[in-house]
C-alpha cells in the first residue's frame, strides 16, 4: 500500500469531449501557432555555441519553428566546470519542482503548439505528454523529500524525442528531487520544448548550476558527458544499441560505482485469445500501435492471434484502422501524426516494402504526400523471431496461433531478450495467471492498451535489452540518483 500513495493526485489534463475545455484549448493553442522558438546552451557560465540550425515541423517541413544555437565543446566543458549540487533542504527543492508542475501547467497551451510543431504530437498526445511532465515533477519531488542517502553529484540526462518534454523531464527532475546537478541534452530534433522546459524550471527556483542545457550532436556533446570522470552517473532514454555504447564509454572513463539507468527499445507483443471481447481488443490494438505513429517505446509491435478468431477479428481491425485520421497533427480529426523524420520515414518505409514484395503487407493506410508520413500498415509474421528489429512507427506485425501453442509464443517473446510491455486479451483467469507468471517483461497490460503508463499508479520500464530500471514513475527511482549508505542505520 506504501508503495501506491493512493492520497496523491495527477494532474487532472484536459478533457476535449467538454465543449468549454475543447474551445479554451483551440485559443489557448491558436496564440502560438505561426510561434517561433529558441534554444541553445544554457549555461551557468558563458556560453559559446556552435552552428545555429532551423527546427522544422515534422508534417510540413516548410514550417521554421525556430532556431537552435548546438552547444560546442567548450560549452560541455563550461557546463561540467560549473555544475554545482543542489544543496537546499529536500523541502525547498521540493517546493521548486511543484512550482515548475504549475509553471508547466500555466504554460499549457504554448507547450501543446510547440510539441505540436516540433514533434508531430495530436491533441490528445500533446495533452498526454504534458500530464506526464507535471505528474513526473509532483511525484519526484515527494519522493525526493523521503529519502535520507545523499546525492552523487553531476548527472547526465539523455532524452529522446519520442517524449520530448515527459521524459525529458522526468529524468531532470528526478536527478534534481535527490539533490544532484543535472546536465541535459535534449535530443536533436526537439530541443525548443526543452528550452522552455528548463526556462521554467529555473524560473520556479531551480538553480543555474543545478540545472543546465546543452543542445546539440550525439557525437559532440553525448559522447563528452557520458565519458568524463566528473559525472557521476548518466540517465538515457531511446536505443538498446545506444545504450550499450554509454556503457562501455562510462565502463572505460568513469568511476565504476557511477549508475547508467536507461530506458530502451522493445519487441512488445501481445495475445488475443478466443475468449477476448472483440470490439475491446479491437480498440486496445489501434491505440497500442497507431497512437504517436507508434513511436512509443511501449507500443505494440507483434499480434499474436488464436487461429480459430483470426479471420474475422482482422476484418474487424481493419476496419477500425481504416477509420483513423493521418494528417496534420495540429487538427482534431487526427489519430496518426507524422514520423520525426526523413530518416525515420525511409527506415519504416523500406520495412513495408519489403514485406510487400515478399507479399506479406496486408493492408495500409494511405500516406499524406507532404511532411514525414508512413501510412500505419499490418504485415504478416510467422511469429516475433522474423522480426529483425523494433520497427519505431505505425506498423503491426500480425501472427496466429493455436491454443496450444500458448507457452510457445510466450518463450518466443521471452527469447527476443526484450521486456517492456505486453497484452493479453482474454476472459480465462487462470491464463492470466499462467502468462503473467511465464512472460518477462516490465508491464503487462490485461485487457485493455499497453501504452500510457501512469506516473505514481503503474512505474514504467523493462526487463533484459529494455532497460536497467529501475522503473521511472515509481517509488524507487529516485533513490537510484543517490549515493547509498553503506553502513545501514540501526535506528
Ligand atoms: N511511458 C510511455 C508509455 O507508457 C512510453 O514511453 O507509453
Amino acid at each position: 500500500r506504501a508503495l501506491f500513495q493512493p492520497e496523491r493526485e495527477n494532474s487532472r489534463g484536459w478533457d476535449l469531449t467538454a465543449v468549454d475545455q475543447l474551445a479554451e484549448f483551440d485559443a489557448g493553442r491558436n496564440a502560438y501557432r505561426e510561434g517561433h522558438w529558441s534554444a541553445g546552451p544554457i549555461l551557468a557560465g558563458e556560453a559559446e555555441g556552435e552552428e545555429t540550425l532551423r527546427v522544422t515541423n515534422p508534417a510540413d517541413p516548410a514550417d521554421v519553428v525556430g532556431e537552435v544555437v548546438m552547444s560546442s565543446k567548450a560549452d560541455v566543458e563550461t557546463a561540467i566546470s560549473h555544475a554545482r549540487r543542489w544543496q537546499a533542504p529536500a523541502s525547498t527543492r521540493g517546493a521548486a519542482l511543484r512550482k515548475a508542475a504549475d509553471l508547466y501547467e500555466e504554460h499549457a497551451h504554448e507547450f501543446f503548439a510547440l510539441v505540436a510543431r516540433e514533434a508531430g504530437k495530436t491533441p490528445k498526445d500533446a495533452i498526454a505528454e504534458l500530464r506526464e511532465a507535471v505528474d513526473f515533477l509532483r511525484y519526484y519531488a515527494a519522493r525526493g523529500e523521503e529519502l535520507k542517502d545523499p546525492a552523487r553529484g553531476t548527472f547526465a540526462c539523455i532524452s529522446p524525442w519520442n517524449f520530448p518534454l515527459a521524459i525529458f523531464t522526468g529524468q531532470v527532475a528526478a536527478a534534481l528531487a535527490a539533490g544532484n546537478a543535472v546536465i541535459a541534452k535534449p535530443a536533436e530534433s526537439t530541443p525548443l520544448v526543452a528550452a522552455l522546459g528548463v526556462r521554467l524550471m529555473h524560473e520556479a527556483g531551480v538553480p543555474r548550476e543545478a540545472l543546465q542545457l546543452l543542445p546539440g550532436a550525439g557525437r559532440v556533446v553525448g559522447a563528452a558527458i557520458t565519458s568524463d570522470p566528473r559525472i557521476a552517473g548518466v540517465c538515457f532514454t531511446g536505443s538498446t544499441e545506444t545504450a550499450i555504447g554509454i556503457d562501455r564509454a562510462m565502463a572505460a572513463n568513469m568511476d565504476p560505482t557511477a549508475p547508467l539507468i536507461a530506458e530502451t527499445g522493445g519487441l512488445n507483443a501481445m495475445i488475443v485469445d478466443s475468449t477476448a471481447l472483440p470490439e475491446q481488443a479491437v480498440r486496445d490494438i489501434v491505440n497500442s500501435a497507431f497512437q504517436s505513429a507508434g513511436q512509443r517505446c511501449s507500443a505494440l509491435r507483434m499480434l499474436y492471434l488464436q487461429e480459430d478468431i483470426a479471420e474475422r477479428f482482422l476484418e474487424m481491425l481493419k476496419g477500425a484502422a481504416e477509420e483513423m485520421g493521418i494528417g496534420d497533427p495540429w487538427a482534431h480529426s487526427t489519430d496518426v501524426g507524422p514520423v520525426i523524420d526523413a530518416r525515420a520515414e525511409k527506415g519504416i518505409v523500406d520495412h513495408v516494402e519489403k514485406a510487400r514484395a515478399e507479399g506479406r503487407l496486408m493492408w495500409q493506410l494511405e500516406t499524406p504526400e507532404k511532411g514525414f508520413y508512413v501510412g500505419p500498415a499490418l504485415i504478416r509474421l510467422n511469429g516475433i523471431e522474423e522480426l529483425e528489429r523494433e520497427i519505431f512507427g505505425p506498423v503491426l506485425h500480425v501472427a496466429t496461433f493455436k491454443s496450444h501453442e500458448i507457452d510457445d509464443v510466450i518463450d518466443a517473446v521471452n527469447a527476443t531478450g526484450y521486456g517492456l510491455t505486453f497484452g493479453l486479451h482474454t476472459r480465462i483467469d487462470e491464463r492470466v495467471e499462467h502468462v503473467t507468471r511465464r512472460v518477462h517483461v516490465g508491464n503487462l497490460y490485461v485487457n485493455r492498451n499497453q501504452i500510457g503508463a501512469i506516473v505514481g499508479s503503474q512505474p514504467f520500464g523493462g526487463e533484459g535489452l529494455s532497460g536497467t530500471g529501475p522503473k521511472a514513475g515509481g517509488p524507487r527511482y529516485v533513490a537510484r540518483f543517490t549515493e547509498p549508505t553503506r553502513i545501514p542505520s540501526l535506528a
